[in-house]
């Protein structure tokens, strides 16, 4: 998704802009740009593809300035290309960085074409440079052009702007798009900077501010001014990042996605830490004002999008069969349109790894008004706009996931869900020998993966059955199948092989009639009550000459024959466990199978880690 990095300085602030793009590269884009204040004159470079090629043409074209703003850019109005890449600019040196999408901005661009604008782009964004110069001949202040500009807008934004009659400054504004303010300490004192994500100014700063919705901001060098959406001036507080800046560097590891999968032991440990003491969850788990809530709460309505939506998938049938209530899981693009009907005393929850999708935010906006009982937020981005519009919050503590394909999100995301259900059972009657003995499951979880990592080399043999494949199917069933449905996620999204999920039992209503030798059929196959129910539905897809790989316990009586691969996963997984540790092998399969195919693992085509935008 777009990123955008800005910066006023007593000195180039080219290198901060481009080592800040550099930062926010995983977030997924097609195209780059920088524009300085090079001797009070914009001066504008922009390339298609990476940084790198934004870096070429700085080398061909030497820029530098005080003042600065960059962007990396996702097409969403108009193709990927150097017209319409970021920044934009206007008559009189104005030049603007912006993500999200303006919805009126057809009506905007047709209004400024009649009053004389020339465009270049086919961007939505073009409309706000123009709309600032606009305003800016009826009173010449860019802080108060920017304020008027922004109330004709209707969408989602954070901009960032600079203008040649206003140096050394930049006015940043925000609604629906994060962003941040990094502020410059010690011998960095008289810079500031700004940022979608805190990880692209580690480098500089780690004091941030965070600008609220509807806020406009004036960055100069020594001060930072910021007015809310009614117009009064404001002081946001400030917060000091824990993230250092070398949290996001790969290391040894090949691809962020394979350090990801093999950071889980520690992810799902440091997501446990402090929550659970003594074979018990604390109460403090999820925050004082939790307790109330569980203990109130009836039924559980659980919100989100893609991996995350299989978290929750998961989380239902424990949430069903251990804590005996009612749980509905949604996509949050689909719930955002319906007219929920909302039972007595629901807890609307939320799960996100970056707590910025679009989607989910507006889903939590709709619940709030909606009559929930409370709203929870299961997150890994502290400073994220979920985490700061929920009432309750869980982080996941996986550390930055950089990776587009989530790994380590989503195993520290069933984590959580493992501690709400214990939270919620203890509520609902749960006796304290269960507790004990969930609690016990969750502690065992990092060992686990561990054991399960050890695979790794096993794996990396049987991906080579599916280099040449054109799809797979994916089986599971019961919390099982949200399992099979994210390892059929994970194979498609990095490797762009075709890949379906089913629920096992529904093979033979549909599905069944595409399996032949060319489909190759992964199951996942713990030791538990439907292991026997499972085998009759693979016995149909060996009968149908496909060929099966099934993760399996070693008891579960499954053996390696002509057409079936088994690969043994450790002993004896309970109930409780397995979602987790059968997500283990899908993840590495996956990526094997993607890095055998050449494919641009951590960065797949068309793909962004943060949706910022509907
Ligand atoms: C897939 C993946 C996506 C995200 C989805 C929601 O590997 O990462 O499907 O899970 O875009 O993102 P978050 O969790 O940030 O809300």
């Amino acid at each position: 998704m777009c990123g955008i990095v800005g910066a006023v300085a007593g000195r180039d602030v080219v290198p901060i802009l481009i080592e800040g793009l550099r930062r926010l590269e995983y977030r997924g884009y097609d195209s780059a740009g920088v524009a300085v204040l090079q001797h009070g004159k914009v001066q504008r470079l922009r390339a298609v593809g990476k940084v790198v090629m934004l870096e070429q043409a700085l080398d061909d074209t030497p820029t530098a300035g005080h003042t600065g703003i960059a962007h990396t850019r996702w097409a969403t109005h108009g193709v990927p290309s150097e017209r319409n890449a970021h920044p934009h600019i206007s008559r009189d040196g104005i030049a603007i960085v912006h993500n999200g999408i303006i919805e009126n901005h057809e009506q905007l661009r047709r209004e400024l074409q009649a009053l004389g604008y020339v465009f270049t782009s086919e961007t939505d964004t073009e409309v706000i440079a123009h709309r600032i110069h606009y305003h800016l001949q009826m009173q010449p202040v860019l802080f108060e052009a920017v304020q008027a500009t922004v109330r004709e807008l209707h969408g989602a934004y954070a901009l960032a702007v600079l203008s040649e009659a206003a140096p050394d400054s930049l006015v940043l504004a925000r609604a629906g798009c994060p962003v941040v303010v990094g502020l410059g300490q010690g011998e960095r004192a008289g810079e500031n900077y700004v940022a979608s994500d805190v990880a692209a100014l580690l480098p500089v700063t780690r004091t941030f501010m965070f600008l609220e919705e509807g806020d406009v901001a004036l960055i100069e060098r020594t001060r930072i001014t910021v007015v809310d959406a009614a117009g009064k001036t404001v002081v946001r507080p400030q917060r000091e990042s824990e993230l250092s800046a070398d949290a996001v560097e790969r290391g040894d590891y090949a691809h962020y996605m394979l350090k990801e999968i093999y950071e889980q032991p520690r992810a799902v440990a440091q997501t446990l830490e402090e929550r659970v003491a003594g074979g018990r969850l604390l109460a403090a788990a999820f925050g004082p004002a939790a307790e109330e809530v569980l203990k109130n709460t009836e039924a559980v309505q659980i919100v989100a999008c893609g991996t995350s939506f299989h978290a929750g998938s998961v989380a239902r049938y424990f949430i069903e069969q251990i804590c005996r209530l009612p749980c509905w899981v949604d996509i949050a693009s689909e719930f955002r349109y319906r007219s929920p009907v909302v039972p007595k005393n629901t807890l609307f929850v939320t799960i996100s790894q970056s707590g910025e999708t679009a989607d989910t935010l507006a889903a939590l906006r709709l619940a709030k008004q909606s009559g929930y009982l409370s709203t929870l937020a299961i997150c890994n981005v502290p400073e994220s706009s979920l985490v700061r519009e929920s009432e309750l919050v869980m982080l996941t503590r996986a550390g930055p996931e950089i990776g587009v394909a989530s790994t380590k999100a989503f195993t520290t995301q069933l984590t959580a869900f493992g501690m709400l259900v214990v939270a919620l059972g203890k509520h609902h009657g749960m006796p304290l020998e269960r507790e004990h003995g969930l609690v016990t499951r969750l502690l065992e979880l990092p060992a686990l993966i561990e054991a399960t990592l050890a695979l790794d080399p096993v794996i990396r043999v049987l991906a080579e059955k599916f280099v040449d494949k054109r799809h797979a199917l994916f089986l599971g069933r019961g919390a099982l199948y949200p399992i099979a449905m994210e390892g059929s996620l994970k194979l498609k999204e990095i490797s762009y092989i075709h890949a379906e999920a089913y629920a096992a039992g529904e093979l033979k209503h549909g599905p069944l009639a595409l399996v032949d030798a060319d489909m190759p059929v992964v199951a996942v196959a713990p030791n538990n009550d439907l292991l026997e129910k499972l085998k009759s539905n693979l016995q149909e897809v060996r009968a149908r000459g496909g060929e099966l790989i099934v993760f399996a316990d070693p008891d579960s009586g499954f053996q390696s024959e002509d057409g079936v691969t088994v690969i043994t996963m450790p002993r004896h997984v309970s109930y409780f466990q397995a979602p987790i540790i059968y997500t283990i092998p899908l993840q590495l399969l996956s990526y094997h199978v993607a890095t055998l195919r050449g494919t641009d693992v951590d960065k797949p085509r068309n793909l962004a880690k943060s949706v910022t935008v509907e």
